[in-house]
């Protein structure tokens, strides 16, 4: 029998997706799940790195697995299961963390973002602000000591002396925060890739389908990977990234960015966004952003991109005929585009209506998924374990 290639691919329960995660990655792994032995984890260890509050995290697992599996993934030709329902994923990440270098995880782009801090204040005092600063300070003591009662002089060095004052307070209130910001950091945050790691190298992974902000995560574990084989013996394959073929879906109040949950819910449209919402934010959509000679805007650009994914061929056509000969309106554009959405959104929506009435069913196909990933995730930790003589 010829093996397929081993597909993994993880997911963190953010409680709802947006039409930018369907098209980038959803519909990939549709596809894939036809093809190769696909495994897709809610990694919901990976999503308890942030804040967050404990109460909601089981609804927000379940709210994941309704959007999978509503969305076309199968669990009879798919493994779909929660990571933390499978401990030898964090008993590998155990393990590899004392082969991955902190220096490595420390250069990863995601933990750098993450720890950045924006300064709120500028550094505008320069020296003479200091000295002034200083000196208005001695003249005032000098003053007192003296009991000279001549202010006139005083008051205009205490004006320019406090500003400088306040912008001090200013800096020392940034750098508290920032030091607060450096001591809540959590280890989690930093060792984070290594988990994905186990994720990964768990299944003995070839091709790990993800948008292209993963990709560097993956590169670490290939690097781990090489490190752990070379030290304790070929023990793991080394996977590959695969990145999504489809184009970034950009925000619809802001085009030139990428369409995120974390900008705002004017930004995206969710999977399950009733259809009065969704022909509200399209309506809204910016079209008219910058440039005039000739070339599309962001925006309208955005719009074609979705109708192409969405639209009829015919409509598509007129569309793209009524941009190239100027008659185009863009509230026609929306209002077609807004129909071809809601259109395509009902099935998946009455779908994962309906699974949502049976969460005793969408349980078991995660447990019973967590059943066929957990052998499989034993074979390779004791087969690690062995190696590293444990
Ligand atoms: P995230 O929710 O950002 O972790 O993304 C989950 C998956 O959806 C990743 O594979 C991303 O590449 C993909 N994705 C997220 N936002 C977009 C977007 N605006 N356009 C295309 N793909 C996206
Ligand atoms: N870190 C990934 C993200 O935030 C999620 C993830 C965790 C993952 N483990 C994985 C993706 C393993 C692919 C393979 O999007």
């Amino acid at each position: 029998m010829a093996s397929k290639l081993k597909i993994f691919s993880g997911i963190q329960p953010t409680g709802m997706l947006h039409i930018g995660n369907y098209l980038g990655a959803i519909k990939q792994w549709l596809i894939l799940q036809e093809t190769s032995d696909c495994i897709f984890c809610v990694v919901d260890y990976h999503a308890i790195t942030v804040k967050y509050e404990p109460e909601e995290m089981q609804q927000r697992i379940f709210n994941a697995a309704l959007d999978y599996l509503a969305a076309g993934l199968d669990p009879k030709k798919s493994i779909i299961f929660v990571q933390s329902h499978v401990p030898e994923h964090s008993e590998l990440a155990w393990l590899l963390n004392t082969v991955t270098p902190v220096g490595e995880l420390r250069r990863m782009t995601q933990w750098k973002d993450k720890i950045s801090y924006e300064p709120k204040f500028e550094i505008s005092i320069n020296d003479s602000d200091f000295r002034h600063l200083k000196n208005t300070w001695k003249v005032i003591n000098e003053n007192i000591l003296n009991g000279s009662n001549d202010i006139s002089n005083i008051t205009n060095r205490i004006s320019r002396a406090t500003k400088t004052a306040e912008k001090l307070l200013d800096l020392v209130e940034g750098m508290l925060e920032f030091d607060a910001k450096l001591n809540t950091i959590k280890a989690g945050l930093l060792n984070y890739p290594i988990l994905m790691a186990a994720d990964i190298l768990l299944y003995k992974t070839h091709i790990v389908p993800v948008g292209e902000d993963q990709q560097q995560h993956v590169e670490l574990t290939r690097t781990i990977a090489r490190k752990f084989n070379s030290q304790f013996g070929e023990t793991f394959i080394v996977p590959k990234a695969q990145l999504s073929q489809a184009q970034r879906i950009m925000s619809l109040a802001d085009p030139t960015k990428k369409m995120s949950k974390s900008l705002g819910p004017k930004h995206y449209l969710a999977l399950t966004d009733t259809p009065g919402t969704i022909r509200e934010k399209i309506s809204r959509a910016v079209t008219d952003v910058g440039s005039e000679g000739g070339e599309m805007s962001p925006g309208v650009k955005n719009l074609f991109v979705l109708l192409k994914e969405f639209g009829a061929p015919a409509e598509i056509k007129k569309f793209e005929s009524a941009y190239a000969d100027k008659t185009i309106r863009y509230s026609e554009l929306k209002e077609a585009l807004a129909d071809a959405i809601v259109k395509k959104l009902n099935p998946f929506q009455n779908k994962r209506a309906d699974l949502a009435k049976e969460p005793k069913k969408v349980w078991k196909i995660l447990n019973d998924g967590a059943k066929k990933a957990r052998p499989i995730a034993q074979k390779t930790l004791a087969e690690v374990k062995k190696k590293m003589g444990l």
